[in-house]
C-alpha cells in the first residue's frame, strides 16, 4: 500500500508533490522519491530509502533548483517485492532514463516480464516489480503501434499486466501531461483552475481542490494543465466519477473517518485480498521466500507458532486448521514465555513466527532460541526485510499496509489469512489434502475479502450498541473452537482501547469458576459458531448463553446470519455472514473491533493511540 501522487499545473511540482508525500506518509514510510519535469526536455529524479525526511535532506543537499517545473511525481512506498533500499525506491526509469513510473501495487506476472526484457539484453537496476513497467512504457513508446503515443503505450503495457496497481508514468519527450492507470489500487484526480493531480488519496491534493473524480476499474487517465481525459486499457473513453471532497484535511488522511482504526477496519477486505494475490499459481500454494524445499516440510514433525497479542490470537485459530489439514501437533506459545520454560525443539519442528512489525523483542528472542535448537523458523510479518523476517528459514508477508492506529485490526486478519496459507503449504507438501482440496479451500479463502465487506455492514448497529455499554464496569467474551480465540481477541481490544475490565472464557470453562461473576445487566459478547458446520457446539453454546441470560447478563451474540435457534437468547444479535467454519474469525472479528473501538470514543480516548502502549514493541 504506496502513496502516489502526480501534478501537471502551474505551481512548482516540487512543493505539490511533497506536500502530498508528507500528508501520504501514512500509506508507507520505506522510501520516498520524486520526478519533475522541467519542460525542456530534463527528467530529474531523486529518491532515498526511509522515510520522508531522508529525501528532504538529500534534495536540500543537492540543491532545489534542479527540481524547477510545474509538471513531477511523487511516491511514499511500503515494500512489496525487494528491500526498502535505495535502489528499490520508486520512481523507476528505463535504461535511457526518459521514462519514470511510480507504483502502488503488485504486479504479479513481473518475474515473466522481467526474464523477457532480460533475455532481451535489458539490465535491470533494482528488484522491483515497478522497474519493469518503466522498460515496457519506454519500449511500447519508442517503437510499434503507439510509437509517440504515451498515453496509447501505457494502456498497451497496463494490457500486458496481472494483479492489482496503480502507475503513474512520465515521459521526458511529453513534458505537459502525466498518464496514470487503475486496476483495484485506489486512484483518484484532483481539478483545479490550470492544474491537474492524480494521487492514491485526496489528501495529497486536498489544500489546492476539492473537486474530485475516482477512477473507475481498468481505466487510464491522461492530465494536462487544461483537464483531464478517460479512457479503458482498450482505448475507449470512459468515465470516472466526481465527487466533492468535503471533508478537512485531518479528516482526508483518515479517509473521512474520525479516527485511523476505523479507516483500517474498513481496508480489511483490500488487506485480505491484498494478502492472498499471487499465492496460488499452477495448483500450488506459494510462500515469499521459502529456503525450505518441500522435503524439509514433509519432516516437520511438530509446530510451534510463537507470537504476542493479537498475533497470538491469530496463532490460536491457526492451530485449528493448521492440526485438521495436516495432522500435526500444534502448540501455541506466548513468545515472551516461550525460550525460558524448555521447549522440546529439533530439527523436525517448524517455529511459525507471527510479527506484523517483524521487529517485536520477544518473538524475535523466541525465534533465536528456536534456531539454536536447530529448529526451522516461518516469518509471517507485514513488514519487509524487517528483523524476524531476515533471520528466519521461509517468509509469507502479510501486504495489509501500514497500520497507523496502535491496535491491530487489518495486520490480525491478515495474519489469519497468512496463517491458514501456511497451513495449506504444508498441508500440500506432506500429501496430507489432495491438490484439489488445497485448490478448494484456497478458492474458499478467496471468497473472505467479500464475506469481510458484508460483515462491515454491521458498523451502524455495532456503534449504536456501544453507547449502551461504554458505563458498564466489565465486559466479557465468551466462545468455543475458532470462536475462543476471537472472543479473545475481542477482550484485548477492549482492555487496550476503553481501558475497561474484559475477560473472554471458552464458554465450556463456565461452570467451572467464571459464572459466578454474571450478575444483572453485565454485558457478555457471545461469539456463537455456525448451527450447520458445527451443530453440537452451536447447541452447548446455546446452553450457555441460556444460563448466564437466566442469571440476569445481558446478551451480545455474533452469529451466523439467519441462525434463528439463537434469537430468543440474545439481548441484542449482530448477524455476520456464513463462511465455512475454520475461516468464521475473519467476520466474527470485525464486529468486536469496531465495538471496542466506538466504546473507548463513547468514553473520550484517543482510539489510535491508546495510552501506555506502542506500536513495535523494542523490548522484552
Ligand atoms: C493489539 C496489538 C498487539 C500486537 C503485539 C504483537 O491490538 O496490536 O497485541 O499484536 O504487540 O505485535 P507484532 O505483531 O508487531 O509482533
Amino acid at each position: 500500500m504506496c502513496g502516489i501522487v502526480g501534478y501537471v499545473g502551474h505551481r512548482q511540482a516540487l512543493d505539490v508533490v511533497l506536500g502530498g508525500l508528507r500528508r501520504m506518509e501514512y500509506r508507507g514510510y520505506d522510501s520516498a522519491g520524486v520526478a519533475v519535469l522541467d519542460g525542456a526536455g530534463a527528467l530529474t529524479v531523486e529518491r532515498k530509502a526511509g522515510r520522508l525526511a531522508n529525501l528532504e535532506g538529500a534534495l536540500a543537499e543537492t540543491g532545489l533548483d534542479r527540481f524547477a517545473g510545474t509538471a513531477g511525481m511523487g511516491h511514499t512506498r511500503w515494500a512489496t517485492h525487494g528491500a526498502p533500499i535505495d535502489r528499490n525506491s520508486h520512481p523507476h526509469r528505463d535504461a535511457t532514463e526518459r521514462v519514470a513510473v511510480v507504483h502502488n501495487g503488485i504486479i504479479e506476472n513481473f518475474a515473466a516480464l522481467r526474464a523477457e526484457l532480460e533475455a532481451d539484453g535489458v539490465e535491470m537496476s533494482s528488484d522491483t516489480d515497478t522497474e519493469t513497467a518503466a522498460h515496457l512504457v519506454a519500449r511500447a513508446y519508442a517503437d510499434g503501434p503507439t510509437a509517440g503515443d504515451l498515453p496509447g503505450s501505457v494502456r498497451a503495457v497496463c494490457r500486458r499486466l496481472e494483479g492489482a496497481f496503480t502507475l503513474v508514468v512520465t515521459h521526458a519527450d511529453q513534458p505537459d501531461m502525466i498518464v496514470a492507470a487503475r486496476r483495484s489500487s485506489p486512484l483518484v484526480v484532483g481539478v483545479g483552475a490550470g492544474e491537474h493531480f492524480v494521487a492514491s488519496d485526496v489528501s495529497a491534493f486536498i489544500e489546492h481542490t476539492r473537486e474530485a473524480v475516482e477512477l473507475g476499474q481498468d481505466q487510464v487517465v491522461v492530465i494536462s494543465r487544461e483537464g483531464y481525459d478517460i479512457s479503458d486499457f482498450a482505448g475507449e473513453p470512459a468515465q470516472g466519477k466526481p465527487f466533492t471532497v468535503n471533508w478537512d484535511l485531518s479528516a482526508a488522511e483518515k479517509g473521512g473517518h474520525e479516527y485511523f482504526m476505523l479507516k483500517e477496519i474498513e481496508e480489511q477486505p483490500e488487506a485480505l485480498a491484498n494478502t492472498l494475490r499471487g499465492h496460488f499459481d499452477k495448483g500450488r500454494v506459494i510462500l515469499d521466500e521459502q529456503r525450505l524445499s518441500d522435503q524439509d516440510l514433509r519432516e516437520v514433525d511438530k509446530v510451534f507458532v510463537v507470537a504476542c497479542g493479537s498475533a497470538y490470537h491469530s496463532g490460536l485459530v491457526a492451530k485449528y486448521a493448521i492440526e485438521h489439514w495436516c495432522r500435526l501437533p500444534v502448540e501455541v506459545e506466548l513468545a515472551s514465555e516461550f525460550r525460558y520454560r524448555d521447549p522440546v525443539l529439533d530439527r523436525d519442528t517448524l517455529v511459525v513466527a507471527v510479527s506484523q512489525s517483524g521487529e517485536t523483542a520477544d518473538t524475535l528472542e523466541a525465534i533465536r532460541h528456536a534456531r539454536d535448537q536447530k529448529a526451522r523458523v516461518l516469518a509471517v510479518c507485514n513488514t519487509n526485510g524487517a528483523q524476524i523476517p531476515r533471520e528466519s528459514d521461509a517468509v509469507l508477508y502479510t501486504h495489509a499496509g501500514p497500520e497507523v492506529g496502535v491496535a491491530a485490526t487489518k495486520t490480525f486478519l491478515s495474519q489469519l489469512a497468512a496463517n491458514y496459507l501456511v497451513g495449506l503449504a504444508l498441508a500440500q507438501a506432506r500429501g496430507t489434502k489432495y491438490p484439489d482440496e488445497v485448490a478448494r479451500e484456497f478458492a474458499e479463502l478467496e471468497a473472505m475479502p467479500a464475506a469481510v465487506h458484508k460483515a462491515l455492514s454491521t458498523v451502524d448497529q455495532v456503534r449504536e450498541l456501544s453507547r449502551g455499554i461504554a458505563d458498564s464496569k466489565a465486559v466479557l467474551f465468551l466462545g468455543r473452537h475458532v470462536g475462543y480465540p476471537v472472543a479473545l481477541e475481542g477482550a484485548l481490544k477492549l482492555k487496550e482501547l476503553a481501558y475497561m475490565h474484559a475477560e473472554a472464557f471458552a464458554a465450556g470453562e463456565l461452570k467451572h469458576g467464571p459464572i459466578a461473576l454474571i450478575e444483572e445487566g453485565l454485558p457478555v459478547v457471545v461469539v456463537m459458531p455456525s448451527p450447520k458446520g458445527r451443530a453440537v457446539l452451536h447447541a452447548k453454546l446455546v446452553s450457555n448463553i441460556s444460563e448466564i441470560q437466566a442469571r440476569g447478563a445481558r446478551t451480545i451474540v455474533i452469529a451466523e446470519e439467519g441462525d434463528d435457534t439463537v434469537r430468543p437468547f440474545a439481548d441484542e444479535l449482530i448477524e455476520v455472514p456464513a463462511v465455512p467454519t475454520l475461516l468464521q474469525p475473519l467476520v466474527s472479528t470485525v464486529p468486536l473491533q469496531v465495538l471496542s473501538a466506538e466504546i473507548a470514543r463513547s468514553r473520550g480516548y484517543d482510539v489510535d493511540k491508546p495510552r501506555n502502549l506502542a506500536k513495535s514493541v523494542t523490548v522484552e
